[in-house]
């Protein structure tokens, strides 16, 4: 494979030698590119010795010791040769310069140009890593679906202790090893996802809802995404941003939540329906605000449209995947939504523990899948526990068809 090793001005820079070469360990090609300020720590010979490459140092002819209109390009060429960007260390400026698209020389050029997966090491001082812009340009980074290693706890160049030492070269190694492994085992897929809860109003200004928070919804996408999936992400209103790569449709209401699955109906091969649909509505929502009254209020509610059992009625050849969110008999639960709803396979999990189900970044989930089988997933991050899901659902898949 193909990889472009940035080098950001930092005093880890010196370890970036060492990643050079574990990454030409396997067998990879690694182009070089160092910042301006980076050639202040380490020069450009040492990675030019270890590549067998001229290292790309700037953005014009004089620089880059070419002369013609070649070099001038040569970003665009780099971006669209190589498979996967690794920028060691990537500084505080760099982060700055990827998160808000600034391009001004080689590297953030290059960056702009490249479309493949890229991964970040990042290194700086501890007051500059807790920074809130530097913050805000992670979280950006992390949208974008970027990889990010480290940084490490420890004594920094500076004398001070905490976070913001660069990863030893060898994790950062084994992180792009292992994004360049990564699945793509739904390439060609059309995965339709659900997620969040819905809102459904009382009047203008008050509703009922759940405590849904779409993690395990937009892990699900996400996940997808990342094995080559193209991915619609029906969402109820959550507090996340969107999975980089996927479209992202926004609804509010069971009925708006129903219309935007149907609309997407044809278009899916697999449907996730992780979403926390409220299972009661106001069928005519009052026009003004309730007034406050001295008396007693109670309101007659009606069922929301089951979206998940629709879906199951008309799937076809579809794969479905449905959720329950039980706080007791969970096998026994997830057994009879799977069957009443027509899902290949159902996901409960149990929304009555602290740490995992609503809100948590963790999950604990039991799959019953429509062949019988029943197989517990213990804990752990809710983007883990999404491959996993689609790991047993491709196997389902495969049984599914051997017995037709
Ligand atoms: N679901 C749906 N439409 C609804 C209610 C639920 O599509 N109106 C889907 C959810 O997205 C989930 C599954 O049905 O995939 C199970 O949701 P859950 O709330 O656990 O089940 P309910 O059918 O609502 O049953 P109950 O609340 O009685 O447990």
């Amino acid at each position: 494979m193909k990889i472009v090793l940035g080098i950001g001005g930092g005093i880890a820079a010196y370890k970036a030698a060492e990643l050079a070469r574990a990454l030409l360990e396997p067998g990879h090609e690694v182009q070089v590119i160092m910042t301006q300020a980076a050639q202040e720590f380490v020069r450009p010979l040492t990675f030019a010795a270890l590549t067998g490459r001229k290292v790309i140092t700037g953005m014009f002819p004089a620089q880059t010791g070419g002369d013609t209109l070649a070099s001038a390009v040569e970003h665009i060429a780099v971006a669209t040769s190589s498979d996967l960007l690794v920028v060691a260390p990537a500084t505080a400026d760099l982060m700055a310069k990827f998160a808000h698209g600034l391009a001004d020389d080689f590297l953030s050029t290059l960056y702009l140009a490249f479309t493949g997966p890229v991964v970040l090491a990042p290194a700086m001082n501890t007051n500059m890593w807790r920074h809130a812009a530097t913050q805000r340009n992670l979280e950006t980074l992390q949208q974008r679906g970027h990889h990010i290693v480290g940084p490490e706890e420890g004594e920094l160049a500076c004398g001070m202790v905490g976070p913001g030492r660069m990863s030893e070269p060898e994790k950062i190694a084994a992180a792009v090893c292992a994004v360049l492994s990564a699945r793509r085992d739904l390439e060609g897929e059309t995965v339709l996802v659900t997620a969040g809860p819905t809102q459904e109003p009382l009047d203008p200004v008050r509703f009922i809802s759940n405590r849904s928070s779409g993690k395990m919804g937009y892990a699900l996408a996400e996940a997808a995404r990342a094995r080559g999936a193209e991915v619609v992400l029906v969402s109820g209103p959550v507090a996340l941003g969107p999975p980089a790569g996927v479209k992202v449709v926004r609804v509010r209401t069971a009925v708006e939540m129903r219309e935007a699955v149907l609309a997407h109906l044809e278009w899916a091969s697999i449907i996730v329906k992780a979403a926390a649909v409220a299972d009661y509505h106001l069928a005519r929502v009052p026009e003004h605000k309730m007034k406050k009254t001295a008396a007693r209020l109670s309101v007659e509610l009606d069922p929301t449209p089951d979206i998940l059992a629709e879906v199951g009625r008309r799937k076809g050849g579809r794969l479905l995947v449905g959720f329950a969110a039980e706080t007791q008999d969970l096998v026994a639960e997830a057994r009879r939504k799977l069957v009443s709803k027509g899902c290949d396979l159902l996901v409960g999990n149990r929304v009555d523990r602290e740490g995992v189900g609503f809100e948590s970044d963790d999950n604990e989930v039991t799959l019953v899948s429509c062949t019988g089988e029943v197989t517990p997933l213990p804990r752990a991050p809710k983007r883990e526990l999404a491959d996993r899901i689609y790991d047993e659902l491709l196997k389902l898949r495969l049984t599914i068809h051997a017995a037709r």
